[in-house]
């Protein structure tokens, strides 16, 4: 069930939601770090959780899951220098660089500061190969079939461009540059299902089987799901543990040593510890369905629009009428961007899909759930809006973790 702001302990509840607008203004993201304190705990089975960044990059939620005990993966030069400044060590594998390809400033810095590469191509073994032989590195296997909640969350099969398809050729590679192999690792895609894990174990059983090459370690990835909608049932994540634990037991007999079963979530971690807090500007009547225009758009949380993705929305209204409430009217919520896509309540086909909501007027409070995931990650200054403020709670606490944007700093790289 998504983290609701009236029914859960969280701190994501109206008195600190209302304090934190009146203070900071909307739009704007508010955490709550007991969240993603209690979906680590859920982990620990794994033997290492390696943490996705892209989900949620900002610093200071990066230190709080150094602090939970969790290792670091890094896509980009980018995150790997936010890895280092929250206080992840290069050293010991407690930061993966995960790509298909090398950019000059990221290999020269996995090069210098020695840190581990999941390689996605046979290109970056030569590149990696020419400058730092025997490096450690993991090779990302593509299994040739994948699953997404979306399409284009999918990673694997024919038209995807991450991992390796050919894993022989990149064995004879890895021996001509003496690299230190660590281990193996797939991820089918983001917001995976169930039904495909037993065929993505049995993928990773052959493909380790057939290597000839002696392995320490073994990927599960990410994606692990979260349910955006009420009473949405979802992932088992025990029984998850126990499918690829098997796969961890029959590689241990295989090999005749322990292999080191890790997994790579970003979404479970971060998805239901924040909200987008965001505050109505404008109500328009059209037959019998309500526009509502709140002051976040698409440029703040992308995913409605990008992927037709579900977050659930409540209202704190601002209204001292006494209106009925119980009566609900189909109602669309949008953004202020200037392009017709700007709406939240949107299929994955791209449809304006109205919700059942109370009557919302000018000023009431718009929440958006579960927004911690590739919410304020791929946020954007489309429209020339600044980027929105960062809230943090924990245990009490109010911090900001990152202040609002201000208009001469979104314009200053161009002067
Ligand atoms: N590992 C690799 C290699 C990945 O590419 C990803 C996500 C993850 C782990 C973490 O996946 P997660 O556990 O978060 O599902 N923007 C999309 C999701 C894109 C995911 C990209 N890769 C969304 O908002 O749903």
């Amino acid at each position: 069930m998504p983290c609701s702001v009236f029914t859960t302990k969280s701190e994501l509840n109206k008195k600190n939601i209302l304090n934190s607008v009146s203070l900071y203004k909307t739009p704007l993201w508010i955490y709550d770090a007991n969240i993603i304190k209690n979906q680590v705990k859920k982990l620990n089975k794994f033997n290492v959780i390696r943490y996705a960044q892209k989900a949620c990059s900002n610093i200071h939620i990066l230190r709080l899951l150094k602090k939970y005990g969790v290792k670091i993966d890094a896509v980009s030069y980018g995150e790997i220098e936010r890895a280092l400044i929250s206080g992840f060590n290069s050293k010991n594998d407690e930061i993966v660089y995960t790509a298909d390809s090398f950019d000059e400033n990221s290999l020269n810095k996995v090069v210098s500061d020695n840190i581990t590469v999941n390689i996605g191509s046979i290109d970056m073994l030569h590149q990696l190969g020419n400058i730092s032989p025997n490096h450690r590195i993991w090779i990302r296997v593509n299994p040739k079939f994948g699953y997404g909640h979306h399409k284009k969350t999918n990673t694997g099969g024919e038209n995807s461009k991450h991992g390796i398809w050919d894993l022989q050729s990149a064995i004879k590679v890895v021996k001509v540059y003496n690299f230190k192999l660590v281990g193996i690792h797939m991820h089918i895609g983001s917001g995976v299902n169930y039904k495909n894990l037993k065929k993505v174990c049995e993928s990773m059983l052959s493909c380790v089987t057939s290597l000839n090459y002696d392995i320490s370690s073994i990927s599960a990835g990410g994606g692990i799901p979260i349910s955006y909608k009420l009473n949405q049932s979802c992932i088992n994540i025990d029984e998850y543990f126990t499918v690829w634990n098997t796969v961890q037991k029959k590689l241990t007999k295989f090999f005749n040593h322990p292999i080191t079963l890790e997994i790579e979530p970003g979404r479970f971690l971060v998805a239901e510890s924040c909200i987008l807090v965001a505050k109505v500007n404008a109500v328009k009547r059209i037959k019998d369905v309500y526009f509502v225009i709140t002051d976040a758009g698409f440029n703040d949380l992308v995913r409605p629009v990008m992927y037709g993705s579900y977050h659930h929305i409540s209202v704190i209204s601002n209204s001292c009428k006494l209106i009925n409430k119980k009566l609900k009217r189909k109602t669309v919520i949008a953004g202020p961007i200037c392009e017709s896509g700007d709406i939240f309540t949107q299929s994955n086909d791209g449809e304006v899909k109205p919700r059942l909501l109370p009557l919302i007027e000018i000023g009431d409070i718009i929440i958006f759930h579960d927004t911690g995931a590739y919410g304020s990650s791929m946020s954007s200054n489309y429209n020339s809006r600044p980027l929105i403020p960062e809230i943090l709670f924990n245990s009490g606490k109010c911090q900001i973790i990152r202040r609002r944007q201000t208009i001469s700093e979104m314009i200053s790289l161009e002067l």
